[in-house]
């Protein structure tokens, strides 16, 4: 830092203050007012949630004399020099917030690329680039997609190979940027082996402010993930594992009456989620709706959803709907299935989007979001299976369909196993079915061309959206996990058989056209006027740095 150069701003601000440009009040002046001690930046910098005049800027700033507060220096400008910034300001750092720095710059100038640091009198943080939204007619635009990175499971390989495509303009991540589980839980078994063990006090599950705000801190130690933050403005969301697996309204599958108050549970993640993500929640950092939209000109505009804490009921179990015969009691299941009150976005998400569509005149309209919508109805017998048996199953299956297509003609009970379908995951739209119709119908009413995107599965999937007559009335592509094991760990597949299943699933399942069961990666989106190019990208590697990125499958959507 030059030193002259300093006392120059610094003198220019003079005893005024502000963490935000904008949202936050002032904070009170350091005490030598020349004179700012030394930060750690112990996570380099981060952007997001940009509009066309605003943008978040991010850092973690650790008083390097252990204080329970400090302030950094920010800068904004349009060369990498700095030399004549268009906006600058002092925030303060503090333990109240983890040391977390979010700066909401506003009144910058539309589509436009950004530079931006932190700095103190003794040092200074990375650079990062960041840009505005544009506004009226964009030719071309490109998202970098990304959901469930698991940090003891793999190097987030993923995150890096977006880092480096320089086309890429915005990252969306569609949730699990983190995961709740302990040392030991749910995909840890290779975590000490690849370097990649929690730190030292966070090896339990995540249950207080304490423990998810260290979570964080640990998943952003990864290089991938830094130098992303850096370079891209993101605009995220959460799935379940911010908070806890399957969470709904009012609780979550992995969240016991022994373990606390849910909603203190969540609080605490919520919070520790804003602090460290480059996100402006559209209520404020004390209230949970974080669903809101983004105008990319007359390009795109982008709904982003809350399928799980706002107004998520309660996911069914089918174990739930067993007779006293042990019969599974079909109608019943249904009927609570298709209920038309069942609700996952709630009354308020649905009503807001609803205005939302009706207003937008953008080119493509994008749902991001969290959970598969298409519908992964199976064979029952697939899903009845034991997990050692559903390959077998499913061969055996798709021996039948072989037999059927050479001529043959199957018996009443051969067609019922192929006709006999039941929804895979009642965690995902196809619990919520009614409501998904209703989302649809939003969009084909007011004839817009919609495409889903979605995160969650861990898996790369291509689903055709149906009405109830059957009609394709938009699109869905989900993107792979950063690191999370998919449905080939699940199954205890190899490779071999997580190809051969993934060539059998869109036979088996009528929406489903294209899917990846065992490879990690991303999806990124490029839209035209005339256009949207969505291809699947995975890394051959996520046990150390090293890997090759290979993009396996396009889909072009010209509707
Ligand atoms: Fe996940």
């Amino acid at each position: 830092m030059d030193r002259r150069r300093f006392i120059k701003l610094s003198s220019l601000l003079g005893g005024t203050l502000t963490l935000s440009t904008q949202l936050t009040g002032c904070a009170s002046a350091p005490q030598t007012k020349d004179y700012f001690p030394a930060v750690e930046f112990t996570h380099g910098v981060a952007s997001g949630d940009p509009t066309p005049s605003a943008v978040i800027l991010w850092t973690r700033a650790v008083p390097a004399d252990n204080d329970d507060s400090g302030y950094v220096r920010w800068q904004i400008a349009t060369s990498p020099d700095f030399n004549s910034p268009l906006r600058d300001g002092v925030a303060k750092t503090t333990r109240n917030n983890d040391f977390t720095v979010k700066i909401d710059v506003q009144d910058l100038p539309a589509g436009r690329s950004f530079y931006y640091r932190f700095f103190t009198s003794e040092n200074r943080s990375v650079t990062g680039t960041t840009s505005t939204l544009a506004t009226g007619v964009i030719d071309k635009l490109k998202f970098a997609i990304f959901s469930c990175a698991n940090y003891p499971a793999g190097y987030f390989n993923a995150y890096q190979a977006a880092a480096e495509d320089s086309e890429v303009d915005v990252v969306l991540h569609l949730g699990d940027y983190i995961y709740e589980y302990p040392k030991g839980g749910y995909a840890t078994a290779n975590a000490e082996a690849i370097g990649r063990d929690f730190m030292p006090g966070n090896e339990g599950e995540l249950l207080t402010l304490k423990d998810y705000r260290l979570r964080y801190a640990t998943y952003r130690q990864d290089n991938g993930l830094q130098l992303l933050h850096q370079r891209k403005p993101f605009i995220a969301i959460w799935d379940d594992h911010e908070i806890a697996n399957d969470t709904y309204m009012s609780g979550a599958q992995n969240h016991s009456a022994d373990e606390g108050d849910f909603f203190a549970r969540r609080t605490a993640a919520i919070q520790a989620y804003y602090e460290w993500l480059p996100i402006r929640p559209p209520m404020g950092d004390g209230n949970p709706q974080i669903y809101r939209s983004f105008e990319f000109g007359n390009l795109v505009n982008l709904y982003m959803l809350d399928t799980r804490v706002i107004g998520r009921e309660k996911q069914l179990n089918m174990a739930d709907y067993k007779r006293a015969d042990g019969q599974f009691d079909g109608k019943a299941f249904m009927q609570a299935l298709h209920n038309p009150d069942r609700t996952l976005l709630g009354r308020a998400q649905f009503n807001w989007l609803a205005d939302e569509v009706k207003q937008s005149s953008a080119r493509w309209q994008v749902l991001g979001q969290q959970i598969l919508m298409g519908k992964m109805h199976y064979p029952a017998e697939v899903l009845t299976s034991e997990r050692e048996a559903v390959a077998g199953a499913i061969e055996g299956l798709l021996g039948l369909l072989k037999k059927q297509q050479a001529g043959a003609t199957l018996s009443e009970e051969e067609l019922a196993r192929l006709a006999t379908k039941l929804p895979y995951n009642l965690d995902a739209w196809d619990g919520y079915a009614a409501e998904r119709d209703k989302v649809l119908s939003l969009f084909s009413d007011a004839q817009k061309s919609l495409l889903v995107i979605a995160g969650d599965t861990h898996n790369g999937w291509v689903n055709k959206l149906t009405d109830n007559s059957g009609e394709t009335v938009a699109m869905e592509y989900a993107t792979p996990s950063v690191s999370s094991p998919g449905m080939e760990g699940y199954l205890g597949l190899n490779t071999a058989q997580a190809k051969r299943l993934a060539d059998a699933l869109p036979l088996l399942i009528d929406d489903l056209s294209y899917c990846n069961l065992h490879e990690r990666g991303y999806m990124t989106m490029s839209f035209t006027l005339s256009m949207v190019t969505t291809q699947w990208h995975y890394v051959s590697n996520i046990s150390n740095e090293n890997y090759t990125v290979f993009t396996r499958h396009t889909e072009r959507f010209v509707n």
